[in-house]
């Protein structure tokens, strides 16, 4: 995903600093270029040799005095850099940076750069609630540098509340927000709906399926990553909210019922991958239900069907995406759902695939539109989200000779994006 991309991490004297090399391992995983520039101060925590070794690159350190050759350095990588992000900022290089000082080669080199710049501060509560620090953010702010608020949590020096720096995984998707992929789908409102649904028999006990919405969540992600306006209507799943995706939380059929049927009508698209269930209890207990040595029978009614509402209520122009998970006759069963629902595609899968389906990391779909059937074979999520956009959008062209070409399938993320 970040081949080619050039990120400059500039690493500030605050105990976070020892998290950061993971951050720099991650990003050289995706293939992106990483430079770091250290305070003279972030030194008292890790070393510019744990840099140097994971990124292949000299780790620069702040100094005027050693020579001429450094001293142009900075403006060299600032020209360079795709993204500058400062993590952990500390107090101290917040204040430098909102007020133009440049008297290290961090700072320095931050000046000198236009490319965008996340600051990702770290520190003690009491220093970041401090008006002056909140004011310096807000300055930072104003001249279009991307702050990342500090999580809440036990800090290094005994205290409790705001000021710790998030994890690197959580950094390297705000670096990904911001560079990962080409903005082609900006302007563009999409609705996905993911996970399961629960449907209540009793306060204790419910009905519900073994989606985990990780297809569903991979391409609200993806979308937000290419521009998209997206909203994320979500089953109780254990996932993590993606980035930049507005999420709506729902749990029973009705629930997602409401959310979706409140926000279709302004969507451009609406990706269907929740797993909904087609029925629930007719009756919901409103105690417990005691067992006894009878047999037991739950009553079930139909629930709404989502898909088929939007269907038939859709706005000009809106483009329809279903999922269909078979266990048998997946293209015939699938089929049958495009033209019952109305829609423009269906992502269809089997059960029976290896690598396909609940859970998994990967997925082995056939996309089914009205013009024909495309397969694709095996490969990660959100990979699949990328197609599956690609071919919503019309932005496909490219990657069909890669689908032709199993040898150059390695290439496609980096293609997407
Ligand atoms: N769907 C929906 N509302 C429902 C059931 C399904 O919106 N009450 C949507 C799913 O989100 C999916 C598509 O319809 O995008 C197909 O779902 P699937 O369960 O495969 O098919 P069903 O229509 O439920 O038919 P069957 O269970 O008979 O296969």
């Amino acid at each position: 995903m970040l081949q080619g991309k050039t990120v400059v991490l500039g690493v500030s004297g605050g105990i976070a600093a020892y998290k950061i090399p993971n951050l720099a391992s991650m990003l050289k995983k995706l293939h992106a270029n990483v430079e770091v520039i250290m305070t003279g101060n972030a030194c008292h925590f890790i070393t510019p040799t744990t840099f140097e070794s994971l990124t292949g690159n000299k780790c620069l350190v702040d100094t005027f005095d050693r020579n001429f050759q450094f001293q142009v350095e900075h403006v060299e990588l600032a020209k360079r850099a795709d993204l500058f992000m400062i993590a952990p900022a500390t107090a101290n290089v917040i204040a430098r940076i909102a007020h133009g000082l440049a008297d290290d080669m961090l700072t320095t080199t931050f000046l000198a750069c236009q490319a965008p710049k996340l600051i990702v501060p770290a520190m003690n509560t009491r220093m970041y609630e401090n008006p002056i620090t909140q004011d310096n953010l807000r300055i930072c702010r104003k001249y279009g540098m991307g702050i990342i608020e500090p999580a809440q949590g036990y800090l290094a020096c005994g205290d409790v509340g705001a000021g710790k720096m998030p994890e690197p995984a959580e950094l390297l998707d705000h670096i990904r927000q911001e560079i990962g992929c080409k903005k082609d789908l900006t302007g563009k409102r999409i609705l996905v709906t993911a996970g399961p649904t629960r449907e209540a028999i009793d306060p204790v006990r419910y009905i519900t399926n073994h989606s985990t919405g990780r297809m569903g969540y991979a391409i609200a992600q993806a979308a937000a990553w290419r521009g998209a306006e997206v909203t994320l209507i979500s089953g109780p799943v254990e996932l993590k909210p993606p980035l930049g995706v507005r999420v709506v939380p729902v749990t029973s059929a009705r629930e997602m019922f409401e959310a979706v049927i409140a926000a279709a009508g302004t969507q451009d698209a609406i990706i269907k991958a929740a797993a909904v269930a087609d029925y629930r209890p007719a009756v919901v207990g409103t105690e417990k239900i005691k067992k006894s040595d009878e047999e037991m029978n739950i009553s079930l009614e139909r629930t709404d069907d989502i898909l088929a509402w939007l269907g038939a209520h859709r706005r000009e122009g809106q483009f329809l995406c279903g999922f269909s998970m078979e266990t048998e006759h997946v293209l015939e069963n699938s089929r049958a759902k495009l033209e019952k629902k109305n829609v423009d595609m269906i992502v269809a899968n089997s059960l029976r695939m290896e690598g396909a389906g609940f859970g998994a990391d990967t997925n082995v779909v056939t996309v089914i539109t009205r013009d024909g059937i495309k397969e694709l074979e095996k490969m990660p999520k959100s990979q699949v989200a990328h197609r599956i956009l690609d071919r919503i959008f019309g932005a496909d062209e490219g990657s069909r000779d890669h689908e032709r070409d199993p040898v150059n399938a390695g290439n496609r993320e980096r293609k997407d994006c």
